[in-house]
């Protein structure tokens, strides 16, 4: 049985990680555009688990209303369907857990990212050093074939800083310091960045899971061909 995993996003980056992550080659993976389905669910969880698999639950939906209608783009054909999403977000502890799950409409969804840190760092001005912590957060949900619900958490340590520095990453990076780096998550590489964060913990504990249940599936079918030949 081929396994076919849909992503449920539009990032190329978020693909790409994924990607990267799988190595059997018997499992695909595929983003919602490229799997041919869309889905836009309000994301009204108060945690980063539940927006996660509100995600997941949205687009598993849609795949089974098109498989129902024959209308996916895909073949089926000896394929066990999977869909994960992920729901990710900076928590601040100095600012009670601010933004949190509100990570990306912060200040308006469209806000400039410069403008949200920097409105960010004067609330935290008198913020001495070491209770500047901080950690990107990521839950990955996923909604295996058997229909089965899972969520795991992965989290990423830092520092806030008190200036914006490097290129790379996205977001909230180049003010998220990494003290065992010396520097931001926008002055790693992404290779470096994938290897340590919160969604790559999270994408591997999620990928564990499911291998642990595909061998657990792979043995109930071998346990009742075993029954079978004593029958
Ligand atoms: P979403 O999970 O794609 O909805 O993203 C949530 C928001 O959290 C993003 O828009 C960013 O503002 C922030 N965020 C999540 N992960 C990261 C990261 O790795 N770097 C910087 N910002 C991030």
């Amino acid at each position: 049985m081929k396994q076919l995993i849909i992503f449920a996003t539009g990032n190329k980056g978020k693909i790409r990680e994924i990607r990267d992550i799988i190595t059997d080659p018997n499992t695909e993976v595929l983003s919602m555009r490229e799997a041919g389905v869309s889905a836009d669910p309000d994301e009204n969880g108060t945690s980063f688990e539940e927006n996660a698999l509100i995600k997941a639950r949205a687009v598993y939906d849609v795949i089974r209303q098109k498989k129902e209608a024959g209308t996916l783009c895909f073949d089926t054909t000896d394929t066990q369907i999977t869909v994960m999403s992920d729901d990710s977000g900076l928590v601040i502890d100095a600012l009670g857990g601010e933004p949190g799950i509100y990570s990306a409409r912060y200040l308006g969804y469209d806000t400039d990212y410069n403008y949200k840190m920097e409105q960010i760092m004067k609330r935290m001005e008198n913020v001495p050093d070491k209770e500047r912590t901080a950690r990107f957060v990521a839950a990955v949900g996923a909604i295996f074939p058997d229909g089965s619900e899972h969520v795991v958490l992965g989290a990423m340590e830092g520092v806030i800083a008190r200036g914006i520095y490097g290129q790379n990453g996205f977001g909230y990076d180049p003010f998220f310091y990494l003290p065992e780096y010396g520097k931001t998550s926008a002055e790693i590489t992404e290779e470096e960045k994938n290897a340590i964060s919160h969604r790559g913990k999270a994408l591997r504990a999620m990928l564990a899971q499911f291998e642990a249940w595909q061998r657990s599936g792979e043995a109930a079918q071998e346990t009742d061909a075993a029954c079978g030949d004593h029958k």
